[in-house]
């Protein structure tokens, strides 16, 4: 973290950092307890609590407000529950019990010896339940995982370029740097016992599924993982056991998905739509994922395709809208490494058959505009001929 300060705030900082390390064993369970129990706590009573656990903080007493200020802790009025409404009840700085346990981390981060832990653990307690965590809530939660890991700056406006650099180590092993110009410029460096330069992410784009993102980053890797296998069981599918059981021996180049299917189906046909939106660039996915309780709302029908090859291995799908009381085409796709192998041509007929002489939705991909060109009926062929073709946008 980097953060700007006054020259007199860093001074204090590196007055009282200067001074031999006196721990003091102390412990703030109970005190802990009582902060979260109150949900606040007074800076005064927050300031004594740390100075307890390091005596160095005596020397900055009187820089409080401004640390609070600069490490961007918010400080609130604050008062003792009163008994009635219209108490005149005197008002005390105070800090959120969460923002209390910030800075107590950020103070422990510049190498004091104050120790933030038994407040942490308890807050950590009631932040495990939360679906949403405020920035503050999340570096308390993996607050463990980055203790004494941590660079710190605290610099003036403009950081000195040529200045002298003092450099200390601590007892507790935080390597504190000094640089100042002797005037008005300074900056305080202070790197934690197990910091280590973390190696910069690498930005990739992956050539399967097309997704941005960062190597050495657990999260954008970790998502990336879960979208790459939701591609590939699209692009490069296994067969599906209850597709083969409902085909049976014989099976088919295509089956029928509508509100009557099984779920699992729809999750197919959901799966297949969501790569039609990705590779059209769309805003909607046209096809509902079924609902984990309750009965199917899609009233779309579709078609899972199949090649004949392997019949329960579902290579696209196609889905069908009424429309003004006409089943229109309303998206297809077949994944890429099955297209050109004549599988929406030996199709074709097929859904002329099922759904009638049925006009597709625009705007058309090229490759649909020269399918339908080629295989369409007469009637198909006309409304091709006289549509635009995709440029990006909306719909099928
Ligand atoms: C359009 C799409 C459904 C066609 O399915 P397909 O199974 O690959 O088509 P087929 O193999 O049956 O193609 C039959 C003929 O149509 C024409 N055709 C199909 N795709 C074409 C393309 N990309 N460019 C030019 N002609 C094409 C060809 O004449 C082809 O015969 P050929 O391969 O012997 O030249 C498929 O390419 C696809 O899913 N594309 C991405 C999504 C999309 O564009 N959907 C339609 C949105 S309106
Ligand atoms: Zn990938």
């Amino acid at each position: 973290m980097y953060y700007v300060g006054p020259l007199d705030l860093l001074t204090a900082f590196h007055t009282a950092l200067s001074q031999p390390v006196r721990p003091r064993i102390w412990s703030l369970r109970e005190w802990a307890e009582r902060a979260v129990r109150d949900g606040w706590c007074l800076l005064s009573d927050l300031g004594d609590v740390m100075e307890q656990q390091d005596p160095r903080i005596y020397h900055l007493e009187r820089h409080m407000k401004e640390a609070c200020k600069v490490f961007g802790v918010p400080i609130r009025s604050t008062l003792f529950r009163p008994s009635s409404p219209y108490s005149q009840s005197l008002l005390f700085d105070g800090l959120s019990v969460v923002d209390a346990a910030c800075l107590m981390v950020t103070f422990e981060q510049f190498g004091f010896t104050v120790d933030p832990s038994p407040l942490v653990q308890l807050l950590s307690q009631r932040i495990s339940g939360q679906q949403k965590l405020s920035s503050e809530e999340f570096s308390l939660f993996f607050y463990d995982r980055l203790r004494f890991r941590s660079m710190v700056t605290l610099a003036t406006e403009q950081a000195p370029s040529n200045a002298d650099v003092e450099v200390l180590q601590t007892r507790t092993g935080h390597r504190l740097e000094w640089r100042s110009d002797g005037a008005a410029q300074a900056s305080l460096i202070v790197k934690g016992p197990r910091y280590r330069p973390r190696r910069p992410g690498t930005e990739l784009t992956c050539d399967y599924c097309g997704l941005s993102y960062t190597r050495g980053d657990m999260d954008s890797s970790r998502e990336h993982q879960r979208y790459h296998s939701r591609v590939r069981r699209c692009f490069d599918p296994s067969p599906s056991a209850l597709l083969g059981r409902l085909f049976g021996e014989v099976g088919d180049l295509a089956y029928r998905v509508d509100q009557r299917s099984p779920k699992p189906l729809h999750k197919e046909m959901y799966e297949r739509a969501v790569m039609f939106k990705r590779e059209m660039q769309f805003d909607f996915i046209q096809w509902a994922a079924p609902p984990a309780r309750g009965p199917i709302q899609e009233d779309a029908i579709g078609w899972l395709i199949c090649s004949p090859d392997a019949r329960s291995t579902i290579r696209g799908a196609c889905a069908f809208r009424e429309r003004e009381g006409i089943w229109t085409m309303d998206w297809a796709w077949i994944a890429p490494n099955a297209r050109r192998q004549g599988l929406m041509r030996a199709l074709w007929p097929t859904l002329v058959q099922a759904m009638g002489n049925f006009p597709l939705e625009t705007p058309l991909s090229e490759a649909m505009r020269e399918f339908v060109s080629k295989h369409g009926t007469p009637t198909q062929q006309q409304q091709v001929n006289g549509s635009s073709s995709i440029t990006g946008g909306s719909h099928a």
